[in-house]
């Protein structure tokens, strides 16, 4: 049955492309679209809204809900779940986690949750999501979290420090600062990104041993890296965004023939993020993609011992407990 399909972050570069792909090829899902800024004066909001405006027929809602904030995390999920419970959305079909943030000319925010706000969006708020909605799947539902080549120490061209995961898991939320702002705002993205990819591990272990779950699958997917992305422009410093106008797009032609197909545009992305969620072809897969293909992530995330440790300091942070979650199994 064609359920709901949950995205976050539905106004950003690669989302709007999976939200219009999603309206023309998927019209039957029921679209759940969250944005940081559902005003009317949000332009990236508006453009979201100009998209669905095409489409009079879908089956499409946009909540306001800002990552940073674990009460409003929550807050969303229980209205979600009593939406699912009085039929208002039919049972998740697909929930994809897309939104992040990066600072690439600051020093880590700590928000009122007390985490490092790159930590929290990327990981710590999709995390709870994820596991307070994990009980309004359908029996065969599938996860696509975002996840990047930067993941990996030594991919990334952009990478100053190596991401890693440190014995200390409090430095994850509580990073040191120096004055190499974009250095340290890259290696926080990268480490968040390395993180998430390292938990969908564990997560896929306690979906398979969950008898009512163990059908729901979950991807960490790196769907390229995007030329023409506004992240490029977004707390990040001029240099990036001269980049992008005088280097990356005029020259993405042949910058994809050194680099190959993961250089490229947030259209063909964002296809590929909805394919990947609804597409018969990937039904049940389970691990790390990159683009539409099953890969293999850095060997660091694919360490079963640091996987559970964060497993269970996930489970902390982002406020779950057996009696929030329906995934049980969680906690043995
Ligand atoms: N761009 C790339 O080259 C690239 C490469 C590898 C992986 N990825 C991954 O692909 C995904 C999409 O990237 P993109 O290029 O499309 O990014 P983008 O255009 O910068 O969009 C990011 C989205 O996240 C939202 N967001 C930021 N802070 C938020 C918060 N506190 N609460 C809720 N939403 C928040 C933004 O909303 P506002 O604008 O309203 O804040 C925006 O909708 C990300 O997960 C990224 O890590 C991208």
């Amino acid at each position: 049955m064609a359920g709901s399909l949950i995205l976050t972050g539905a106004n950003g570069s690669l989302a709007i492309h999976a939200v219009e792909h999603l309206l023309k090829k998927y019209p039957q899902y029921t679209a759940i679209l969250t944005v940081r800024d559902a005003s009317e004066t949000d332009v990236n909001t508006k453009r979201l809204r100009d998209i669905i405006a095409r489409y009079p027929k879908a089956k499409v809602s946009i909540h306001q809900l800002d990552l940073s904030s674990l009460s409003a995390t929550h807050k969303f999920a229980d209205s979600i779940i009593s939406g699912v419970a009085d039929n208002r959305y039919p049972p998740i079909s697909a929930f994809i986690g897309n939104a992040y943030y990066w600072n690439l000319i600051g020093d880590p925010e700590i928000t009122a949750d007390g985490y490092d706000k790159t930590f929290q969006v990327n990981h710590i708020a999709h995390v709870a999501l994820m596991l307070r909605l994990i009980g309004n799947f359908g029996n065969d539902g599938r996860i696509v979290f975002l996840s990047t080549d930067a993941h990996w120490p030594g991919k990334n061209p952009m990478e100053v420090y190596p991401p890693g995961i440190p014995d200390d898991l409090n430095l994850l939320v509580n990073p040191t600062a120096d004055d190499d702002k974009f250095g340290r705002g890259y290696h926080r993205y990268a480490t968040s990104k390395l993180t998430m990819t390292s938990w969908i591990f564990a997560l896929n272990r306690y979906l398979l041993k969950s008898e009512d779950l163990s059908k729901v699958a979950a991807v960490a997917m790196n769907a390229g890296n995007l030329v023409d992305s506004r992240a490029l422009r977004t707390n990040a410093p001029p240099s990036m965004a001269r980049m992008q106008t005088f280097f990356y797009k005029p020259f993405l032609p042949l910058l994809r023939l050194a680099n190959g197909p993961t250089l490229r545009t947030a259209g063909p992305a964002g296809i590929d993020v909805i394919e990947m969620a609804l597409s018969p072809t990937y039904e049940g897969k389970r691990g790390f993609f990159t683009l539409l293909e099953e890969d293999q992530s850095s060997p660091e995330s694919q360490d079963e011992e640091k996987q559970q440790r964060l497993w269970k300091q996930s489970l902390e942070w982002a406020q779950i407990t057996k009696e929030n979650t329906a995934l049980k199994s969680a906690f043995e």
